[in-house]
């Protein structure tokens, strides 16, 4: 890892505005930004394209390792763009199937090894912003700043639903809350990389900041630490 490239580690449970924070802040400093969950929901959707089993440790890690994936950010448009064997599966990455598969995936060793070193390649001048579970506790450990964002299930599950209405998809509330809490529950017993706070974390409660109040907090936070 080049340990002397910003790095902003971004961890914390699904729902919480990392994705939402940490492309906001790529943008404001024109840093590069790492959305990890996507890798993992890319070799999620590669194996189910196929047909090899989400419990296959030793395929998924070959997967991992060849895996042929693509990201393009067009400016004017929103977000990154992931192209998985040449097609753009953007959309399809963001179910809650594929959220799913991904999470089974994420809980095998071999599979987030065979992800590391895609990872730490992201860390390019002038910095990164890295979102994810195991950012800091793990990929980039040594990152200067590290943030570990959260909110109640109640309000990720909330934010969820207002994201899939205002998409003009339908969503039931009870069954996304139990959604929500059921990955956290996966997320953070599992054996390797679990989700948890890294001991030098900061811890933002999201649940009644908004975004901008939330980027605000972090690029002084970095502004203290003379990163920027
Ligand atoms: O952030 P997300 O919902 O796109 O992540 C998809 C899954 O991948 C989620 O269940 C947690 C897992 N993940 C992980 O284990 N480690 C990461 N660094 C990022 C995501």
């Amino acid at each position: 890892m080049k340990t002397l490239v910003p790095i902003i580690t971004v961890d914390g449970p699904g729902g919480a505005g990392k994705g939402a924070v940490c492309k906001q802040i790529a943008e404001t400093l024109s840093w590069h930004l790492l959305d990890s969950g996507m890798l993992y929901r890319l070799l999620a959707l590669s194996a189910i394209n196929h047909s090899v089993a989400l419990d296959n440790e030793a395929a998924l890690q070959v997967m991992g390792n060849a895996l042929d994936v693509h990201f393009t950010s067009i400016a004017g448009q929103d977000g990154i763009r992931a192209f998985l064997e040449g097609t753009d599966v953007t959309a399809e990455l963001r179910t809650e199937d594929v959220g799913m598969a991904a999470s089974k995936v994420a809980a095998m060793a071999p599979a987030r090894s065979a992800l590391l070193a895609r990872q730490r390649a992201f860390a390019e001048f002038p910095g990164l912003i890295a979102d994810g579970r195991d950012m800091g506790t793990v990929v980039f450990e040594q990152a200067p700043l590290k943030i570990y964002l959260t909110a109640t299930v109640t309000e990720r599950a909330n934010r969820r639903h207002k994201q899939l209405l205002d998409n003009g998809q339908s969503g039931n509330l009870a069954r996304l809350t139990e959604a929500i809490a059921a990955r956290d529950r996966a997320d953070m017993r599992r054996a390797v990389s679990p989700l948890r706070p890294a001991d030098d974390a900061l811890i933002v409660d999201s649940t009644d900041l908004s975004i901008d109040q939330v980027c605000g907090m972090i690029i002084s936070e970095a502004r203290a630490r003379s990163l920027i």
